[in-house]
């Protein structure tokens, strides 16, 4: 092996970044060339490739976003355009590629190396919904920019006694949800992984307000229901003086916390040790605080776990 590729694909997810410059410079301290690919499998694809020397990794760390670019590109998982990428590859002398990104891009990740390219993902996404890893990168910076829009609309709310509902992002995943709800007090949250009654809600939220809770926020994740909705239905239930926001995408973007710039910085470095020992179709995780991997093929066999025992946290420190 003597050079290597690296992409970002999928939702994008702060602490890509430092994802990027620990991929490269663990592999270039190792005395491998390093690639960029723009625009995930779409670049790769198209061969929007270049070299990535010591300079373009640097003064990287604190960035959002991704200095790759990103892209859903459905097409890649077609034959045809998995052959297309791999001779892309061959094309720019790169003989492994470390993937950055979700589930999906993992599956792009298994054809290339099943087609001699070994590949390696890391979990780059802030669902945190990817199994054999507690932590995904981006999830800590998601809930910390959750709260911190949330301790704003939590003076407002005060200052006019209001009902907040706040939508967080999470499609199919709780897991932005319930820890933004611990973390900024909420009274109320509702996940896609629990069925919820309207008119619990509304009673749940009569009563703390009977116990002289004026004002409460409700935290939803997209996946369970839209805050407008939510917001209209608890109105119509008779819930007075409500208001809904949806934070949506502000989650995703920013400078990642400290946590996710390590969390980046240790798994890049191990998707080099992997390729370095001619691993490939490995996904990279991190379990009880230490950095681990796991087949991808096991991977898509196995259903993340949302961590239930913090819905109950949330419901119990909500009275
Ligand atoms: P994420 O990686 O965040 O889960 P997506 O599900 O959108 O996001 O997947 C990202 C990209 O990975 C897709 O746009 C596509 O290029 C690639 N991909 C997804 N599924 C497959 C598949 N079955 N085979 C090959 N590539 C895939
Ligand atoms: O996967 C990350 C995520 O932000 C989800 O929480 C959300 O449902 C989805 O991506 C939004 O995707 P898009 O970028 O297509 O709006």
């Amino acid at each position: 092996m003597k050079r290597i590729g690296i992409l970002t694909s999928g939702g994008d997810a702060p602490g890509m970044n430092a994802a990027v410059r620990a991929v490269a410079r663990k592999a270039l301290s190792s005395n491998l060339e390093v690639c960029g690919i723009n625009y995930g499998y779409r670049g790769l694809v198209e061969g929007d490739i270049f070299e990535i020397k010591e300079k373009e990794v640097s003064d990287l760390i604190q960035l959002g976003g991704t200095i790759l670019y990103t892209a859903r590109y459905p097409e890649f998982a077609e034959k045809e355009y998995q052959q297309k990428g791999v001779a892309q590859l061959k094309r720019n002398g790169i003989d492994a590629l470390v993937t950055i990104g979700g589930d999906g891009s993992y599956h792009g990740a298994v054809r290339l190396t099943e087609q001699g390219i070994n590949a390696i993902g890391l979990p780059g996404t802030i669902d945190n919904d990817i199994p054999f890893t507690d932590q995904t990168i981006g999830f800590s910076t998601a809930i910390q920019t959750s709260v911190y829009e949330i301790d704003k609309i939590r003076d407002t709310a005060k200052s006019h006694g209001r009902i907040f509902v706040v939508e967080v992002m999470g499609r199919n995943s709780g897991e932005i949800a319930l820890r933004t709800a611990i973390a900024s007090g909420s009274q109320v949250v509702v996940i896609p992984e629990k069925p919820f009654d309207i008119d619990q809600i509304a009673t749940t939220i009569k009563d703390a307000r009977q116990r002289g809770h004026q004002h409460q926020i409700i935290i939803t994740a997209e996946g369970a229901i839209h805050a407008d909705s939510l917001t209209q239905q608890l109105s119509n239930l008779g819930i007075e003086n409500i208001r809904g926001v949806t934070l949506g995408h502000v989650a995703r973007g920013g400078s990642p916390t400290a946590e996710d710039r390590i969390l980046a910085s240790r798994m890049g470095s191990y998707a080099i040790d992997l390729l370095l020992a001619g691993k490939g179709g490995q996904a990279v995780g991190i379990e009880q605080g230490v950095i681990t991997h796991h087949s991808m093929l096991d991977l898509f066999n196995t259903k993340s776990k949302t961590d239930l025992s913090m819905y109950d946290l949330a419901n119990i420190l909500a009275y």
